[in-house]
């Protein structure tokens, strides 16, 4: 049989993962298509009971499932629970079904080369920072803060995580000179959102890299404020492509070309 991979969600007409995901089957010469499913309000479930039955042979997750799956598959890495969520199915030789998050690994590879002893700053402490800030743990680094407008959910953050410490969004702007690496999670800047800064730019390195997770738009008020200061800035779309590109290769046995994959996509959403 024909090999298929999906991307479950609601919404999902929007996800980019299918156009993505298709052109690397090509790429390679893998015999397989990618769809996307629509799956409505509590019928979870019974989604993932018709993806089994129908050969599905790894498929990703987007919101609003990526916690609610959890209970449905055999197995989850340490990826997925350190996270408490999973953006990736992979079908095992015998038939289980295994979740992972490649979120995480995946904006860390958007970085480009990074050390381990650089000074990352987190804005924000949702469930996006939450797995940038795990994977980080996972990959070495220490020096972690999280600023947040809330307090105790920042707490409660770095102690479930067990690292780095979290702090106000005063605090992190008065201290941008000391990080080398600020990254920007909150919802803010998104095409319908408000569009303030959650801090202000004016103390930040001069050598620092500055990332927000958000493409659309590419160019976020964040990064734009940030560009004014002539600093490396990154968009939300290399976390996109490469945790499509991790997933890809769990499924397939190859790293696809994820450089060419963001041109493309910055083509199509310029
Ligand atoms: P996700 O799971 O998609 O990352 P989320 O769980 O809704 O999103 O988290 C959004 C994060 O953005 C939170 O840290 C939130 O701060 P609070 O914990 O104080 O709610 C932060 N956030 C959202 N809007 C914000 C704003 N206008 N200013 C500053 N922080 C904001």
């Amino acid at each position: 049989m024909k090999k298929w991979f999906a991307v479950i969600g609601n919404p999902i007409s929007h996800s980019l993962s299918p156009f993505m995901h298709e052109k690397w089957l090509n790429e390679n010469d893998i015999d397989a298509s990618y769809i996307p499913i629509h799956v409505e309000e509590g019928k979870l479930e019974d989604a993932v009971k018709a993806l089994k039955l129908l050969g599905c042979s790894g498929w990703n997750v987007t919101v609003p499932y990526k916690e609610a799956i959890i209970p449905l598959l055999d197995d989850i890495d340490e990826s997925a629970k350190g996270i408490g969520a999973v953006n990736t199915v992979v079908k095992t030789a015998d038939n289980r079904f295994i979740g992972y998050n490649t979120d995480g690994l995946g904006f860390i590879k958007s970085l480009g080369p990074i050390k381990p002893e650089d000074r990352i700053l987190m804005i924000g402490a949702g469930g996006a920072a939450r797995g940038i800030v795990h994977a980080f743990k996972q990959a070495g680094f220490t020096n972690i803060s999280v600023a947040n407008r809330t307090a105790e959910k920042v707490a409660r953050m770095m102690a479930d995580l067990q690292i780095g410490q979290g702090i106000t969004l005063q605090e992190a702007e008065n201290n941008l000179g000391s990080f080398d690496i600020v990254i920007q999670t909150t919802p803010q800047g998104m095409k319908n959102q408000a569009n303030t800064l959650p801090i202000q730019l004016k103390n930040l390195k001069v050598d620092a890299i500055v990332a927000d997770i958000v493409y659309n738009p590419l160019v976020t008020p964040f990064l734009e404020a940030a560009k004014e200061y002539n600093v490396r800035t990154i968009n939300g779309l290399g976390m996109l492509v490469h945790q499509g590109a991790i997933a890809f290769s769990y499924w397939n046995g190859v790293y696809p070309n994820s450089t060419n994959m963001i041109e493309l996509l910055t083509e199509q959403l310029g």
